[in-house]
């Protein structure tokens, strides 16, 4: 089939390389000539494993092309998939204005019958109530589907090749027959429902999984007090099948563009219904409070003022360079406003967090200078390289991820 995917962020570029990997022609659209140009030539503008080997075999079979010519690739097309951004704005409601603009442009194009696809995550009641209206407008038949994605970063292509299931929220039975072709090749399970049920599903799960983790850390805070391990705690709960173990590490808290976002995008929506929800409001009140507890355990040990603090990792976690909302920002923010000097290394993230601090922090080389020049390490993320427990021996090391060390002084934040 024919298909086109509007915006090549990491779930557009992953719905595309993954169906082209099916078979289908793609045309990625994105309005970045910089995107385009590196999509052509076999570079991800993103990291995600496996992704560029994708993309160079569909480039060669000739069954993907990104391009910045929206309407003669909507036109040739059978199915369109919407994956824009979808930010909050201030008060953490969505702001659904790419969604607007992307869906006006292919309800201007709409030449023949064709379903239109909503893949970025929007609250409930978007697809029927801003998408289809748009398209209306163009008087022209057409099928529409809400398709969310369950792509974690840094394994999207998997989680897409062979995730859970397919939730698909149609409209129509005809949307459904052209949805089931699209992804008649893949192996998951396909959950068949409407456009706004399909929605809440997807904003019901990451933040029924962001509840795992706020419970976890709220346990694990106690835990900590009492000198047990919240790691084991966890491990006993999730033997029962009814809770499951994972999503139940507790830490320093989530980050990321996602978590954060839905979870207040939910609440939002509750707040203009008349629901308050109060049992997400607590889930984002104990992820706001936990990375600070990381100062706190620090400051159990040294007066942070005029001191080095050395922090491992800066991505919101391992195998990624996003920053968003990661806890290693709050940690920075806290020890500067302590008035102490920051020296940080990560693997990948480095430069997005320059782009944030500039010169206010010191970006060293590598772990090894990390914690050589600092008085105390902090441990943010779980990457591989740093689960060395030799590179800690005679230091004072706060761990937010559970890193075996053969730290001299040594406190997990929750346990
Ligand atoms: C999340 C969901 O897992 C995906 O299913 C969803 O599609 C995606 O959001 C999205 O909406 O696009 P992602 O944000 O990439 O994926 O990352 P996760 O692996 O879920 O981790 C999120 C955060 O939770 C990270 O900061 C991680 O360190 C933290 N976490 C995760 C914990 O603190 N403890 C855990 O047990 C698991």
């Amino acid at each position: 089939m024919n298909i086109t995917v509007i915006g090549t962020g990491y779930v557009g570029l992953t719905t595309g390389v993954c169906m082209a990997s099916k078979g289908h022609k793609v045309y990625c659209v994105d309005i970045s000539k910089e995107k385009i140009d590196a999509i052509n030539s076999g570079t991800s503008p993103i990291y995600e494993e496996g992704m560029d080997d994708l993309l160079k075999q569909a480039l060669k079979k000739g069954l993907l092309k990104a391009t910045l010519d929206a309407e003669n690739s909507i036109k040739d097309s059978e199915v369109v998939f919407i994956c824009v951004g979808t930010p909050s704005r201030e008060d953490g409601s969505i702001n659904l204005d790419y969604i607007k603009t992307a869906a006006e442009t292919v309800s201007q194009n709409l030449n023949n019958y064709k379903v239109i696809v909503v893949k970025s995550t929007v609250v409930p009641g978007t697809t029927v109530n801003v998408v289809k209206p748009v398209m209306d407008k163009s008087k022209k038949s057409y099928g529409l589907c809400m398709n969310p994605e369950f792509l974690k970063e840094g394994t999207a292509v998997k989680d897409f090749l062979e995730g859970d299931r397919i939730v698909l929220g149609v409209i129509d039975d005809e949307s459904e027959d052209v949805m089931r072709k699209v992804y008649k090749d893949f192996p998951q399970k396909i959950f068949v429902t409407n456009p706004t049920t399909a929605e809440m599903i997807k904003y019901a799960n990451n933040s029924l999984l962001a509840a795992k983790i706020s419970f976890a850390n709220e346990v694990g805070n106690v835990c900590k007090k009492l000198g047990i391990n919240v790691y084991e705690v966890m491990d006993g709960v999730g033997m029962d099948k009814r809770l499951c173990r994972s999503f139940l590490n507790a830490g320093i808290g989530f980050g990321g563009s996602c978590f954060p976002k839905d979870v207040k995008a939910l609440i939002s929506k509750g707040e203009e219904l008349k629901e308050p929800m109060t049992l997400l409001k607590s889930v984002i009140s104990v992820n706001e409070k936990q990375p600070i507890k990381m100062v706190e355990l620090l400051k159990k040990h040294l007066n942070p003022a005029n001191k080095k603090i050395g922090l491992l990792g800066l991505a919101f976690k391992k195998g990624t360079d996003d920053v968003r909302e990661a806890p290693s920002l709050k940690i920075i923010d806290e020890l500067l406003s302590l008035k102490a000097e920051v020296i940080a290394y990560d693997p990948e993230a480095m430069s997005n967090v320059k782009k944030i601090y500039n010169n206010k922090i010191i970006l060293a080389d590598n772990k090894e200078e990390v914690v050589k020049k600092s008085d105390a390490v902090l441990i943010i993320t779980d990457w591989d390289e740093f689960k060395v427990p030799e590179l800690y021996k005679n230091k004072i090391v706060i761990d937010g991820r559970k890193i075996k060390t053969n730290a001299e002084i040594y406190e997990g934040i929750c346990w």
